[in-house]
């Protein structure tokens, strides 16, 4: 089915100009961008997009990350959006992630891993949402 899926382009991937090659590899395999825009989160808006994660040990050095320089937020469309932009981004530790995937190819750690992806229809409703209101939303 066509799905909408929240894609994050983290600071480090933005830091080493790579948003263009990203953003060609969810194009390539048939994704397409219906909004889009950069941001610098504040420690507010990042720690309440993370906040199922509120109590790992993590969460505070991955708000500093995802707070440390600007983010490009978009929705990525298309057919089954939510696994495809999983299988292209690869697995969430850049060390684990399979060959010719974007976190293999753009990542060195865990916390610096270049993308976000939602991982369920029901987290991709509510992080689109997060960031977008829907008349930034350009589907048709
Ligand atoms: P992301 O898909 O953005 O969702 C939560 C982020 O937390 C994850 O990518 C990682 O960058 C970061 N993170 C840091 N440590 C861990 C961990 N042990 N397990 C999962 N995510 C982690």
């Amino acid at each position: 089915a066509t799905e909408r899926t929240l894609s994050i382009i983290k600071p480090d991937a933005v830091a080493k100009n790579a948003i263009g090659e990203i953003i060609a590899r969810f194009e390539k395999a048939g994704l397409k961008v219906v909004a889009a825009k950069m941001l610098h989160l504040s420690e507010e808006k990042a720690g309440g997009f993370y906040a199922e994660h509120k109590e790992r040990p993590f969460f505070k050095d991955l708000v500093g990350f995802m707070t440390s320089g600007p983010v490009v937020v978009q929705v990525l469309q298309g057919e089954d959006a939510i696994a495809k932009n999983r299988e292209l981004m690869g697995a969430t530790n850049p060390k684990e992630a399979a060959p010719g995937t974007i976190r293999a190819d753009f990542a060195e750690t865990i916390d610096a891993n270049a993308v976000h992806g939602s991982d369920s229809p029901a987290s991709a409703e509510r992080e689109v949402a997060y960031f977008f209101g829907a008349d930034e939303i350009h589907s048709r």
